[in-house]
Parts: structure tokens; sequence; C-alpha cells
């Protein structure tokens, strides 16, 4: 009997030993931006609510500006367990699904406010889940902000961008969005976008202002164009592999950190889209266009037929609720 208790015990301490010892779950948080950034910050924000709240139990490690993965190898290392979390612009999915083509046509939300409602409604949440079946889990939408054309020379209206090679992110709807206007758009990482302006490889891009800012893009182009053509927003992705692999409890508290995180970007989101267009402008390196109603007019006409292009792949019905988003 004395042998058998002095087993458990040793038995019971080899166990508690272990417990004490099981390395916490690590979360590699990988992209593409700088740290000061709506998304740097946001995972930031995360990392330090998941260290403050679950120490020992999970760990985020974030790893910014490419360092880790371009955001073009980013979700195959996700689904081989090289990377656990990501948040890839939405043009970048579309080898995974076609449905989230639908951010990326030009001038379908007239602001941020509409894109967050299509978020939040019940299509964009249904979003969410269009990765299921390869594996991944939408985990939320995180904002940047509407994007701005930026060039060598000042394009005012379509005609100006004709035979320009824009650099676009890998998706075919902005591909379709620049053939539209004549010009010819370039399918390359972000990593490599400062360099391509500055040797003059190519002659322009479509950005964010905290993008156009805290990548120095500002500095290699002389004209921005305030088109607020489209939007640049983020969907935060895990693999169903590692996301199942959780246990409920830990998963429910690691989706509540980072909806806190989400919301903590999308207010940077919205302060940066001001504080740097203003920095760009302060700083007397681009010049900032502001075109007519008139001259916008002519981009929404040769760029919108994209919409029809793209319809079968989305879904009519998809892309009306997004449009009833505007009102
Ligand atoms: C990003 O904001 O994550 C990158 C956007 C881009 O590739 O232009």
């Amino acid at each position: 009997m004395r042998l058998l208790t002095t087993a458990v015990a040793a038995l019971a301490l080899t166990v508690g030993a272990q417990v004490a010892t099981a390395a916490p779950v690590e979360i590699k948080f990988s992209h593409v931006v700088a740290e000061n950034t709506p998304k740097g910050q946001m995972a930031t924000k995360f990392r330090d609510l998941v260290a403050e709240r679950l120490a020992g139990k999970v760990e985020v490690k974030v790893f910014p500006s490419s360092q880790l993965f371009g955001d073009n190898k980013v979700l195959e290392a996700m689904l081989l367990g090289d990377v656990q979390m990501a948040a890839p612009s939405l043009s970048k999915f579309q080898k995974y699904t076609k449905q989230l083509q639908i951010f990326d046509l030009p001038f379908l939300f007239k602001d941020m406010d509409a894109v967050e409602r299509f978020q939040n409604g019940p299509d964009g949440q249904k979003l969410l889940r269009s990765l299921e079946k390869k594996g991944l889990v939408g985990l939320g939408y995180l904002h940047n902000g509407m994007k701005q054309l930026s060039a060598n020379d000042a394009l005012h209206v379509p005609a100006d961008a004709e035979s320009k090679k824009f650099r676009i992110m890998t998706s075919d709807v902005l591909q379709a969005q620049f053939e539209a206007v004549k010009a010819v758009p370039l399918k390359k990482p972000f990593s490599e976008v400062f360099t391509l302006l500055q040797t003059k490889a190519i002659d322009g891009q479509e950005n964010t202002w905290s993008n156009i800012f805290s990548k120095k893009f500002f500095e290699v182009q002389p004209f921005i164009t305030e088109t607020n053509h489209g939007v640049l927003d983020y969907l935060v992705v895990t693999s169903a592999e590692f996301w199942l692999s959780l246990d409920e409890g830990l998963r429910t508290e690691v989706q509540k950190a980072l909806n806190e995180a989400i919301a903590h970007g999308n207010k940077i989101a919205a302060e940066k889209a001001e504080g740097d267009k203003k920095a760009i402008a302060d700083s007397g390196r681009s010049e900032i266009i502001n075109i007519s109603d008139a001259e916008r007019q002519l981009w929404v006409n040769a760029m919108k037929p994209v919409w029809k292009k793209f319809e079968g792949q989305i879904g009519a019905d998809l892309i009306k609720a997004a449009e009833a988003s505007n009102n």
C-alpha cells in the first residue's frame, strides 16, 4: 500500500511538473506593413492583451514588414502550420474564394462607414466563412482605408493613366480596373513597391494614406490623386486546424482579445487616414491633387463596368447588398 501511495505521489509530481512547464500555445502573427500602421498597431495590441490575460497559456509573436512571410506566401504557410495568424488585404484571397473580390470593385463603397455597415451586416458576416472549405477561418475584418492613386505624373482624368504601369495587389478585379483605363497593371508584392517606384520600373500604384506614408511612397511619387476609388481592408485569418486545436475557453478568450485589438486598429485607421494625408501634404514631397466632381465621374464611368465582368463570380445579390450599405 505504501509502495502504491509513493508511486501515485511520484506520478502526480511528474504530471504536475509537466503542466507547470507546458509551453504556451504560440501564435506567430505575420504581416507586411510597418508597425506604425493600423494593422501594425492592431497586432501589437493583440499581443499585449494576450500577454496580459493569457500569460503562460498563449503567446503572440508579431512579425511585421514581411519579415516572416509576404502576403502571397502567408496563407500557404498558415495551412502548413508555419504561421498561425495574418491579416492580408482582402484583395489577396482570390485563390481561396472569389466572393471576397467584392471589396475590390471600384467605386462600390462611398466611404468607410459604408464598408463598416456592410462588413457588420449579415452578408459581410457570412463572407467571414467563405474560406472554410479551404481550411481557413476568418476571425474579423480590420480597416485600413480608402485607396488613392499615386504616380510620376499628375492624374486628373482616366486618359492620364493610359499606358502607365501601376503596381497592384494579386487581384484580377484590380487588374481589370486598371485595364479599364488602358493602363498596365502589374501584380507585385508590397515589399517591392518602394524600389519599383524609386527606380521608375513602374509609374504608379494605388494605396491608402497610411501605407503611402509609412512606406515612404510619397517620397518617390510626386503626385497623389485623391480618388477614394476603392477600399483596402483586411481579413484577420487563421487555419481551421490551429483554431480548433485550442480548447473552447481559450478560443473564446483569444477571439475576445482580437476583437478588442481590431476595434483599437479601426480607431487608428480613421485617425491615420487624416493624419498621414496631412503629413504627406506638409512634407512638400508630393502634390495632392483634388479632382473635380466631373473628373471623378470620368473615373467612375471608365472603371465601373468592371462590376459586370465579375458579377458571375461574386454574385449580383451580394453586390446589391454592398451598394445598399451606402444609404
Ligand atoms: C497591406 O496593407 O497589408 C499591404 C497592401 C498592399 O499590398 O498594397
